[in-house]
C-alpha cells in the first residue's frame, strides 16, 4: 500500500485581493490533513472510497467533472497510463469542507502524490503544484493558486499570483486561534461576487485591492522583524477591507468580536468568507481564554496553532 498526505491551510493575510496580483500570506495548519492509500487490486476498475463525503465508487461511474474523478483522469491522461491499473483507493480528512481551510486542494494534492509514489512515477513539489492548480481552476473559477501552494509546499508562503513560490522567515513563531463558523461557504460563489463587485467600479475597488496588499507587505515585514503587537492591528484593518467586499457575515464578525474582547492581539476573516474560518492573533498563554470564547460565542471547531518558519505544529 502506499500513503500520503497534505496539510489544510490558512490564510493570515490578503485573501481576495491575491486573485486581483496583490500578495498574500498563508500558512499550513498540520492539525489537520487529508490522507490517501492506494493498494493494487484483484477487482478491476478504479475504485474510490472516501467516508467522509460518503462515496464508493468506480471512477468510471463518477461524472467526468468530479473533483475527485477529474484528479485521477487527468494524471493518468498526462501519462497516457492506458489501460487502467486496478486500484483501490481510500481518501480520509480532518479538513473540514468548505470552510477555508483548503479541503479540496489538500485531497488534490495527497491524490497526486499518491498516486505519483504508487505507480512509480516520481513528481516533483513544482510538478505536483502545477498539475493541482489545473484542477483549482476547474472546479474554482479564477482562483489566485495560493491553496495548492501552500498545501503543496507545506511551509508558510508570501503568493503572488504567477510569480515563483517565496516563503517567508517567520522571526519569532507566533500563536493563532482559528475558529470554524460551521457554516460552509463555497470559496467560488465569494470570489465570483467579488468579481461582479470589482466589475461595477473597478476604480473603487482596486484602491481596496491595494491597501489589503500593502497590509501583506507590511505584516510579512512585521512577521519577519518579530513585531506581532503590529501584525493584530493588521489583521483588524484587513477584516474591515474584507467586511467592504461583502465577505463577511454574522456570524464571522460575532467570532471576531468574541476573539478580541478575550484579549486577542488582533482578528479577521480567512479564506474566501461567508462562513467557514477566522483567525485569531493571540498571545500563547491567552490562546485557551480566547478558545473558551470563541466557543461560547458560536465556534463549532477550534483549532490552535503555531506559526513558525517551514511549519507550523500543535501546541498541544
Ligand atoms: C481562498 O482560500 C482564497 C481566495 O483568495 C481565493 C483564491 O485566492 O483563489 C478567496
Amino acid at each position: 500500500m502506499t500513503s500520503a498526505s497534505a496539510p489544510g491551510k490558512i490564510i493570515l493575510f490578503g485573501e481576495h485581493a491575491v486573485v486581483y496580483g496583490r500578495p498574500a500570506l498563508a500558512a499550513p495548519v498540520m492539525q489537520v490533513h487529508t490522507n490517501v492509500d492506494i493498494s493494487n487490486s484483484a477487482r478491476p476498475g478504479v475504485w474510490i472510497e472516501s467516508p467522509n463525503i460518503g462515496l464508493q465508487a468506480e471512477l468510471n461511474s463518477l461524472p467526468s467533472d468530479h473533483p475527485i474523478a477529474s484528479v485521477i483522469n487527468r494524471l493518468f491522461s498526462h501519462w497516457r497510463v492506458s489501460p487502467l491499473p486496478n486500484l483501490e483507493i481510500k481518501i480520509t480528512s480532518t479538513i473540514p469542507v468548505a470552510a477555508g481551510l483548503g479541503s479540496g486542494a489538500a485531497v488534490t494534492v495527497a491524490l497526486l502524490r499518491a498516486l505519483s509514489l504508487h505507480l512509480n512515477r516520481p513528481m516533483t513539489d513544482k510538478e505536483i503544484n502545477a498539475l493541482a492548480f489545473e484542477i483549482e481552476k476547474l472546479h474554482h473559477g479564477t482562483p489566485s493558486g495560493i491553496d495548492n501552494t501552500v498545501i503543496t509546499y507545506a511551509k508558510p508562503v508570501y503568493f503572488v499570483k504567477g510569480r515563483p513560490i517565496e516563503t517567508f522567515i517567520v522571526g519569532a513563531p507566533f500563536t493563532v486561534v482559528i475558529a470554524d463558523t460551521g457554516i460552509s461557504a463555497r470559496t467560488k460563489e465569494s470570489v465570483g461576487d467579488v468579481r461582479k463587485l470589482w466589475e461595477s467600479d473597478k476604480t473603487k475597488w482596486e484602491e481596496v485591492f491595494d491597501e489589503i496588499g500593502d497590509i501583506s507587505k507590511r505584516a510579512r515585514r512585521a512577521i519577519e522583524s518579530g513585531r506581532i503587537r503590529e501584525l493584530g492591528e493588521l489583521m483588524n484593518r484587513n477584516h474591515i477591507l474584507l467586511r467592504e467586499l461583502t465577505v463577511s457575515s454574522i456570524e464571522l464578525d460575532t467570532l471576531v468580536s468574541a476573539a478580541r474582547e478575550a484579549g486577542a492581539l488582533g482578528a479577521k476573516l480567512s479564506g474566501g468568507g461567508r462562513g467557514g474560518n477566522m483567525v485569531a492573533l493571540t498571545e500563547p498563554d491567552l490562546a485557551e481564554a480566547v478558545s473558551g470564547s470563541l466557543r461560547e460565542a458560536g465556534a463549532k471547531n477550534v483549532i490552535v496553532t503555531r506559526v513558525r518558519s517551514w511549519i507550523s505544529s500543535s501546541l498541544n
